[in-house]
């Protein structure tokens, strides 16, 4: 840690901290509505008997049941589209301050519907929920890729995926039978999601703005110095704010840049398809096959306790996100994306055969050993790349537009894969992830030709990169070698050296 640009202050860590409380919030919500299936459904059942006094259908129970679970898509994909303008509007730190008062009302809502007897509050909670992490997706990694320095923006972006996996593994511990996935406690273990949110409400206050928004959107450029010095831990700002003088300067040129601008502007074009793309690879990699449905694939593959080997995931997927945020400042996004995808299809590939061959001893081993594998190496790059990439493709004018409209993408194709995979896997049975493997492929020959290396690289040089006409430097052999990952050492880096 010598330079300016690598100190690593602890109000820069108490900053990011603090903003991934809403990434733990995103994959709680995720992961915590496994478990209490049975009880929500026999609550379904009780609210039922009390208003109609007769049993509910089973076909309309599965519908309340699959409402309640897919609606919390249906609020991201809303939540996520609505975050450019908010972070606008209100700047990244208060958006969030406000946005927490989503999840308050979504947690009481879910938290008090036993006692009102109404399942439709799990269903409106479910949604607000989504509402809420929907814009969380975007205004983290927003606000982390704002305030982090330069050459470690990677490893930093990572903490969103890592708050996320943490979230969910702890939804999936809390869920035990034992803990508050009992009977009587499971609209607690629904409700809990207000904590985390008044906590973040208390720390805010205590964080700073982004400095580039101050600076860029609000042209408050004494207030920007100030904070990336207690940021930075260094009176020696000059390269940051000179860096933000740039992109402001071309904004001040550019104009404010709206989603159908975004999809007019011939400079945008690349970085747009760019950004979709590696949504969709993440969502459509089959993950959430796996983390919605875990228990029933490691059922039929005869596994034998199976809620273990589904928190087993939770760990490996905690691991290995931990394991790329060493190594994306190392290896880069590019090569951590492609190595994910390729080892995604090679361990679907071994899930089918291991479900095919199900029959023969020791192969629900295997299939446990595949899913693990999916899921490392869907950690080591397509779980958290997405999340900040985007915000490193696009310059402070287009960033809030870009993140909507990835975000939305992303929720989108997650709500497509939680709803159709159990049909899918109906009609092809053992075959299912074969349809993975394929999509995998293709995702990686896309990111192969595609997809440019921003490892180091300012937000813009990267902008750049895209704008010169030049193809987009999408070879390794022009990063700096992994030693050198200072942001001055680049090439590509005229006005700043
Ligand atoms: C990513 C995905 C999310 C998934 C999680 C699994 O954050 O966006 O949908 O559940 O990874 O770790």
């Amino acid at each position: 840690m010598k330079t300016t640009d690598h100190r690593v202050t602890g109000y820069l860590l108490f900053s990011l901290a603090t903003a991934v409380i809403g990434s733990l919030q995103f994959g709680y919500n995720t992961g915590v509505i496994n478990a209490p299936e049975m009880k929500l459904k026999s609550f379904f059942n009780v609210t039922w008997y009390k208003r109609y006094n007769k049993d509910i259908d089973p076909g309309v129970c599965t519908i309340v049941w699959s409402v309640a679970v897919s609606i919390f898509s249906v609020g991201g994909m809303v939540g996520s589209f609505s975050v450019g303008v908010i972070a606008n509007q209100f700047g990244r730190r208060r958006s969030m301050i406000l946005v927490n008062s989503l999840a308050v009302i979504g947690g009481l809502l879910m938290g008090f519907s036993t006692i009102c007897s109404s399942y439709e509050m799990v269903i409106a909670g479910r949604l607000v929920i989504g509402l809420f992490c929907g814009l969380f997706t975007g205004l983290t990694p927003m606000y982390v890729g704002e305030v982090s320095p330069t050459p470690l923006r990677g490893a930093f972006g990572t903490l969103h995926q890592l708050g996320v996996v943490v979230g969910i593994l702890i939804a999936q511990i809390f869920g035990l039978e034992a803990l508050l996935g009992s009977d009587d406690l499971w609209p607690l273990l629904l409700a809990l999601t207000v904590a985390p949110a008044v906590l973040q409400c208390i720390l805010l206050p205590f964080c700073p703005e982004s400095p580039r928004f101050l600076l860029i959107n609000l042209n408050r450029e004494e207030e920007a110095r100030n904070v990336l010095v207690r940021l930075r831990g260094s009176e020696d700002v000059r390269k940051d704010l000179q860096e933000m003088k740039e992109e402001s300067a071309k904004m001040a040129m550019e104009k404010k840049v709206t989603i159908a601008e975004l999809f007019r502007t011939a400079a945008y074009r690349q970085p747009l398809l760019i950004a979709i793309m590696l949504q969709l690879s993440q969502q459509l990699s089959g993950i959430n096959a796996v983390f919605y449905y875990s228990t029933g694939i490691f059922s039929s593959a005869g596994v034998q306790q199976p809620i273990y080997a589904t928190i087993g995931a939770g760990v490996v997927n905690t691991i290995f996100t931990i394991v790329s945020l060493f190594l994306v400042e190392k290896a880069g996004r590019r090569t951590l994306h492609l190595l994910g995808l390729g080892g995604m299809a090679v361990s679907a590939l071994l899930m089918t055969v291991s479900l095919l061959l199900d029959n023969i001893a020791g192969m629900s081993y295997v299939a446990i050993l595949a899913v693990m594998l999916f899921v490392a190496m869907f950690e080591l790059g397509p779980g958290p790349i997405p999340w900040f990439i985007v915000a490193e493709l696009f310059s402070q004018g287009p960033r809030p537009a870009a993140m909507a409209l990835a975000g939305c993408c992303n929720w989108t194709a997650n709500f497509l894969v939680g709803m159709s995979f159990p049909t899918l896997q109906g009609w092809l049975g053992s075959w299912v992830f074969l349809i993975f493997t394929g999509l995998l492929i293709v995702f990686f020959i896309f990111t192969f030709i595609k997809v440019p290396e921003t490892k180091g690289k300012t937000f813009d040089e990267i902008a750049r990169g895209f704008s010169s006409g030049a193809p987009p430097p999408s070879s390794s052999t022009e990063d700096p070698p992994a030693s050198a990952s200072t942001a001055v050492t680049l090439p590509a880096s005229p006005v700043k050296e």
